[in-house]
Order: structure tokens, then sequence, then C-alpha cells
């Protein structure tokens, strides 16, 4: 059964009688695990008010584009980051004509245009109007650019008219969304990816460690998991939880991450090196704590294997992902480092911005393969590694990809 945990979901609401069904649509998507913002057009606003779906969501309900207040709390770019999908139930018919025509003239539609994240559609309104051939190809042209729809439903309607148009049931709505990310892209494929910092050991108590957050490298073992891969993480010290369906092995020091992995070739199809590996370890780990001595002590350090280029250099080698953070000459040091390590592909992360990367929960990145590239947009971690999982598959050959 699919489900929506550590997904933020946006759900829009526009204005159509159907909206009193958002309500419970905001509930079913909770139940499946999604944390929930949502937004609400003008029109939605006659039909169900702002503090139902704010008390049910838990979260402020946003409605204005342009208003100061709002933006300072969670911006309109902020909530199209936010949102690892966006769901618009019910969808008019004339929001699916704004949507088409790439209109921003209210929230919803800007922070449609606004986020990379999927966008799941459940339209909403009278059969005849379902029936229009505006509305026909306001819905082709949606689903040419890849929106999912999810009904309508056919039946009895408000106005009395029989035939389809019904906002579809909100289980079978919120089931849908959370189908969106299981799409078998590296089905019966084997992941294995390295995230977080390392710690390398001092003495007893200490250690020499970097702020990797481990975030991104997580983000795609959910991605991986999602898109049907056996996935490992060979996980540094974070502060996260495991994906679900995703194994987990713990290591400290970069030379247990790098043994680790290699034990793991055997079974891997697909190697992502995401962790901030140190890159220099102290020669000795004292066996008793350093004590306070003289003003000055020198630390020696000696140089920590590369494990993303061990696992490149290796007989049997997978298909081999790196990480590049430089804070000038982007891609330039990214496509050398990429050589440098025997690489098929390099993620390169400009850490010089201090809004992406490490802590943040956004990330901005060029994806760089032998023959190509592709330029991603900031967004949310997740939404960042489902793209990179999508290139990699599409590397990989994948019909689907
Ligand atoms: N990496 C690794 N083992 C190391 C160092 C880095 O597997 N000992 C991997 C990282 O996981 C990342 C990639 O190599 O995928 C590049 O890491 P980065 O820190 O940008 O590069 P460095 O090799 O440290 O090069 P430099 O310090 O010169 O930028």
């Amino acid at each position: 059964m699919a489900h929506l945990f550590n997904r933020n979901v946006l759900l829009g609401v526009s204005g159509g009688i159907a909206a009193y069904k958002s309500a419970e649509l905001v509930r079913q998507l909770q139940e499946l695990g999604a944390t929930v913002r949502v937004v609400m057009t003008r029109g939605a606003q006659e039909f169900i008010t702002p503090l139902t779906l704010q008390a049910l969501s838990g979260n402020p309900v946003h409605t204005e584009l342009l208003d100061a207040e709002a933006e300072l709390g969670m911006s309109h770019i902020e909530l199209a980051r936010w949102a690892d999908l966006l769901l618009i139930a019910p969808a008019t018919a004339d929001l699916l004509a704004r949507l088409a025509a790439g209109r921003a003239d209210d929230l919803l539609t800007t922070v449609a245009l606004a986020t990379a994240a999927p966008l799941v559609l459940a339209p909403a309104m009278n059969q005849q109007m379902w029936r229009d051939q505006a509305t026909i190809a306001n819905v082709a042209a949606l689903a040419s650019r890849g929106y999912t729809f999810v009904g309508p439903a056919s039946g009895e309607q408000a106005c009395g008219d029989i035939g389809p148009g019904r906002m579809e049931q909100p289980a079978i709505i919120a089931a849908a969304a959370a189908g969106v990310f299981e799409n078998g892209l590296l089905e019966g494929k084997r992941v294995v990816i390295t995230a977080g910092p390392t710690r390398e050991a001092l003495d007893p108590v200490r250690y020499i460690s970097n702020h990797s957050s481990g975030k991104m490298g997580y983000a795609l073992a959910q991605a991986a998991v999602d898109a049907g891969a056996r996935t490992t993480l060979v996980s540094g010290p974070v502060n996260l939880s495991a994906p679900d369906h995703a194994r987990v092995l713990h290591v400290e020091s970069a030379t247990q991450m790098l043994e680790q992995c290699l034990q793991l070739l055997p079974e891997c199809d697909i190697f992502i090196a995401c962790a901030a590996v140190a890159d220099y370890r102290p020669a000795a780990i004292e066996q008793q704590k350093i004590k306070k001595g003289p003003e000055h002590i020198n630390l020696q350090l000696v140089r920590n294997p590369d494990i993303v280029a061990a696992v490149a250099a290796s007989e049997h080698r997978p298909f081999t992902v790196g990480f590049a953070a430089e804070t000038n000459d982007l891609l330039a040091h990214a496509r050398d480092k990429m050589k440098r390590k025997g690489l098929d592909m390099i993620v390169a992360n400009d850490v010089s911005n201090r809004s992406i990367g490490f802590n943040s929960d956004n990330n901005e990145a060029t994806v760089l393969w032998a023959d190509g590239e592709q330029v991603l947009a900031m967004t949310g971690k997740s939404a960042m590694a489902r793209q990179i999982i999508q290139i990699i598959a599409r590397q990989l050959g994948s019909p689907a990809g």
C-alpha cells in the first residue's frame, strides 16, 4: 500500500461545491502519513472556510498572493519549494483553464508554476462543462505535461445532472497521490548510497567531523525505494530516521565506510556517493584522552581513502555517481572531478551559496555526465532526489526514464 510518510503535500482547493470534501481529503492524506498545508482560491472560500482546513491540517491556510504579511510567513516561492506534491482537489474547469494557459493570477496557480513537485489534479464540475471541447483541450494539454488526473467519477451531481464530473472519493484521491511516488523507474536494481558525515577519532572522546546533515543522501534513499530499487544506505552519524524499506548500515569513520561499501559491491548496480567524507584523519588515535598541556599542539593528519573513486575503479563497477561541492568554477571543477574519480555522473553543488547544501532543506545543482548536463533549479531535497533518480534511470536506459 502506497504511503505519504515524510511527504509534504500542498493541497490546492478551488471553488466548486466539492470543496467541502477537501476536509475529508486532508484527513485521508494525514492518515497516509503526509504533512498537509492548504492553499485556497477565493472561490473555494465561498464553499468552505479557511478555518476548517486550518484546524484539520494544523497549519495556517494560504489564500493571498499579494499579502505582505502572508509572504513574510511563508512566501509563495517557499511554499512551492516546501511541497513534495501539489494536489489540487477539487480542480474546477476554470482552474484547469488557468493552469493550461500557464497563468499566475492567484496564489494557487502561481505556486503550480513555481514548483518542481509533481502535480495531481482531481477535477470536479458539471458534466456538460467536463465534456466541453475547451475543457477537453485543457485536460489534454495538462496531461501531456505529465500531470496526473484522478477522476472525475460519474453519477448524480449536486446540480441534478447525471454524468462524469463528480470529484473522486477522498480515499481514492489520497491513494493516487501516494502512488505518484512509486514509479518503478529502478525496479529490480540494487542501489547503495553513502550519506552524512564521517567521524575521525582523535582519542576516546573526540573526533574531527563536518556539518553534513545527511538529508540529501536520505532523500535519495527514499527516492530510490520509491523507484522500486533495493536500497542500502551506508550512513555516517546523523539525526534522521531511515526511509521505510531501506536497509541502513551505520558507520563512523571513512575507513569503515569504505570497508562497508566494498563489501556491498557484489550486490550493487548503482552507487551514489553523497557522504561528506573527511578527507583526512588523525595519524594515530590516542588510547587515552589527550590531556590539556602546552599552549600549542600539532595534529598530524593522513589522507583518507577516496571511497567513490575506489568503487569506480573496482572490477565489476556499478553505475557510479558522485557529488561535487565547489565554491568556484563549479562546472569545470565538477567535470574534472568526475573524470579524475572515474564516475559516470556527478551532481555539482555551489557551496558558496549558504541557502543550499549541508543543513538546508533546499538544494540547487547541475547534474553532469560524459556527454550532457541538466540544471536542477532550487527545490526541496526530496524533489531534487527524485529528479536525480530519474536522470540515473534515463542514463541506464530504463524505458520509463
Ligand atoms: N568522496 C568519497 N571519499 C572521500 C572523499 C570524497 O567517496 N574520501 C566522494 C563524496 O562522497 C562525493 C565526491 O567524492 O561524492 C566528491 O567529494 P568532494 O568533497 O567534493 O571532493 P574531494 O574529493 O574532497 O575533492 P576536493 O576536496 O579537492 O574538492
